[in-house]
Formats: C-alpha cells, sequence, structure tokens
C-alpha cells in the first residue's frame, strides 16, 4: 500500500504534494457526516481551490482510514459497459458529488478536464494518469507527464488540469472520487490529434 499525495495544476503539471503533520487525531470511527461536515468547514472558509485541496486531502486520507466498508460498497464493472459508478453522497443544488468508481483492466478514457476541482484516492487496482497541454488549433497536444497511481494513493486536480486515465493490471480499479461544482461552459473533452476541445 502506497500513501503518496500528488497534485495537478491548471497548466496539467503533476506534483508530489508533502503531506502536512496533523496534531489532531480524528474522531474514531470517523463516520460519513463528519466528513461531510468537515468538508463544508473547508469549502466555506475558502473561496482558493489550492487551498481547499491541501485541506480536503488529509480529511480524505482520515475517512478512508476508518471506512474499509467503502471498498464492498464498490459496485462491480457492468459487464457490458466495463464499469460501474456508485453515488455516495449527491444532493441537488449542492456542490459536492462522492462517487465509488470501478472500471475494468485495459479501459481507457478521453483526454479531459472536469470543470471543477477533483480528487481521486485508489482502493484497489492501478490507474495510469496522462497529462495533456492543448496547442495551437490544428496542433497535436502535447503529453506533459504521467504516472501510475496505485492503491493507497491520492490525487488532487484543478478545474483546468487535462488528463487521461486507464485501467491498467489484472483486476478493475477501484477509486474514491470527490467533486466540486461543475462548470458546465468550463468543462471539455480534447481532440489528441488536433487540441480541439469539445463539450463533455
Ligand atoms: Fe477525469
Amino acid at each position: 500500500m502506497s500513501n503518496h499525495d500528488w497534485h495537478v495544476s491548471n497548466s496539467s503539471t503533476c506534483q508530489a504534494v508533502v503531506q502536512e503533520e496533523t496534531s489532531e487525531s480524528p474522531v474514531s470511527p470517523y463516520r460519513l457526516y463528519r466528513f461531510l461536515t468537515q468538508l463544508d468547514d473547508i469549502l466555506l472558509a475558502h473561496e482558493n481551490d489550492e487551498l481547499r485541496l491541501a485541506e480536503i486531502r488529509p480529511l480524505v486520507r482520515s475517512f478512508l482510514n476508518e471506512s474499509p466498508w467503502m471498498m464492498m460498497q464498490c459496485p462491480p464493472p457492468d459487464p457490458k459497459r466495463g464499469w460501474a459508478v456508485s453515488k455516495l453522497y449527491d444532493d441537488t443544488d449542492y456542490p459536492l458529488t462522492i462517487q465509488l468508481v470501478s472500471w475494468n483492466p485495459g479501459m481507457l478514457s478521453s483526454i479531459h478536464n472536469h470543470g471543477a476541482w477533483g480528487l481521486v484516492a485508489i482502493l484497489d487496482g492501478q490507474e495510469r494518469n496522462r497529462f495533456w497541454q492543448p496547442q495551437e488549433a490544428g496542433e497535436p497536444m502535447v503529453q506533459v507527464q504521467e504516472t501510475i497511481l496505485q492503491p493507497g494513493e491520492l490525487i488532487t486536480f484543478m478545474p483546468d488540469a487535462i488528463h487521461q486515465v486507464e485501467a491498467l493490471g489484472d483486476e478493475p480499479v477501484l477509486s474514491f472520487n470527490l467533486y466540486g461544482e461543475t462548470d458546465y461552459q468550463a468543462r471539455f473533452q480534447y481532440d489528441a490529434k488536433t487540441s480541439e476541445a469539445s463539450s463533455f
């Protein structure tokens, strides 16, 4: 089990994050409602997504450490589609979505951004993340970096970070996914050959 944290900027550069030592140990058991309340406090306290994510990362680590049940909640990939999503939390008009996602090895996503801050924690399996930058219209996208995430690793994204994910290995990739409010006008998928962006 690895425990690295990563952060991807709005220009799609990925950097390792030094985990802050926290003197406070979380209340145990650290239940979903407590996690949601603390998340709410962070979002109210900061407008800046970098600051939000810096505080959200250790919170998610505490929650995942205290919630081994989540692996059991993760739905197996649908045999036809090859993936499945279970919403752990999604309230109407509330800027947060928490999902458990599973997908089969070999599946590859489009090149996309999320138009929202995001956090993905790998619960099981291995996931390759490629990071891309668009070029002038008609020019191919440039892959600037890539990393392979292992179980226990966590990655955060700024809203304009552009990535592409691929499920590796022999077993489904299971992940915990947390997203802020999506700006659908700013969420795109990209053509690797032409850098053309289309609504996603
Ligand atoms: Fe994504």
